[in-house]
């Protein structure tokens, strides 16, 4: 398939030419945005398809056709992906839009056009792990080589994406800056409904009992990973070798205590202090 090999550098940061090309990418950072959209920023395995399949049924006042029809990918859009300028619902009341980007590219567009933002993040060592299994069913990211390799990288900030400690450290900075709401993996985790009241509020979207209860139903990871408009099946396997793993894999809080080494672990914590030490956070994720 396209430029499967090919990696474009776009702002200091590595990202797959499948997906992205240096128009595209300048598309996104010059984006005319509207008060209306709403853009879901994190980094790759944060929780992204599953905040884009909340709000699509916040949206939708909980009726699950849209997604149960409709891939996430044209529900909202990656604003730097390729395909984005003709996905793109232009007369849409609302567009929901998603991104990987950091955003030192993307703020001043987002700060002009007055969106709002919702920023998810996750314990940055489940995001690891979570990466390092999609390297091996993604055919347009390398080759992962093993964890620990990977694992330097990821800390290193040289995997696809870049840095995992510059793109939540430049997305939190936005804080007075930007309408943005911040949420995490872990918060949806342990309550999925509250969390939604909350969105809800932040967007002035009304949300009553049976919108919830079929949000609820609807976005459970066992119901996501049997859709495959979120799921990520109908992707050809050239593009995705579904023989090797799935998109929606194990959905749980922790996982990296089964992957990490002790060595691993006190050099991840090590870094992590370096580079979090002083940042406040909506959230302490438990790191021992
Ligand atoms: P795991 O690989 O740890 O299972 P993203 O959408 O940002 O790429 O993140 C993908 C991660 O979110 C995967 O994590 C996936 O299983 C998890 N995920 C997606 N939907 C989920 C849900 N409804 N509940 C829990 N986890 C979910």
């Amino acid at each position: 398939m396209e430029r499967l090999g090919v990696t474009e550098t776009f702002a200091g940061v590595s990202l797959p030419g499948h997906l992205h090309t240096q128009e595209s990418l300048a598309f996104a950072a010059t984006f005319t945005f509207r008060p209306t959209d709403v853009v879901i920023a994190t980094y790759p395995k944060s929780g992204t398809t599953w905040m884009q399949e909340i709000l699509t049924l916040l949206f939708s006042h909980g009726d699950a056709l849209p997604a149960k029809t409709i891939p996430n990918w044209e529900r909202a859009p990656w604003l730097e992906q390729i395909y984005c300028r003709a996905a793109l619902p232009d007369a849409a009341p609302r567009r929901l839009l998603t991104t990987h980007l950091p955003a030192r590219v993307l703020a001043p567009a987002l700060r002009q056009g007055k969106a709002k933002v919702i920023y998810v993040a996750r314990n940055p060592k489940d995001v690891a792990v979570s990466f390092y299994h999609f390297h091996h069913l993604a055919k347009f990211l390398p080759d992962p080589g093993s964890f620990d390799t990977f694992l330097t990288q990821f800390l290193e900030g040289t995997v696809h994406y870049g840095s995992w400690f510059d793109h939540i450290k430049g997305w939190l900075g936005q804080q007075q800056l930007l309408d943005i709401f911040y949420v995490t993996y872990e918060e949806l985790h342990q309550d999925l409904c509250g969390t939604a009241q909350r969105l809800a509020a932040f967007l002035g979207c009304p949300l009553g009992p049976e919108t919830l209860g079929a949000l609820e139903q609807h976005c459970s990871f066992a119901a996501m990973r049997d859709n495959t408009m979120a799921n990520y099946t109908l992707i050809p396997s050239e593009i995705m070798d579904h023989s090797q793993g799935r998109f929606m894999r194990k959905g749980v809080v922790g996982d990296w205590r089964d992957h990490f080494s002790p060595q691993q672990n006190s050099t991840f914590n090590r870094r992590y202090q370096e580079e979090m030490g002083d940042v406040e956070l909506p959230t302490r994720w438990p790191m021992a």
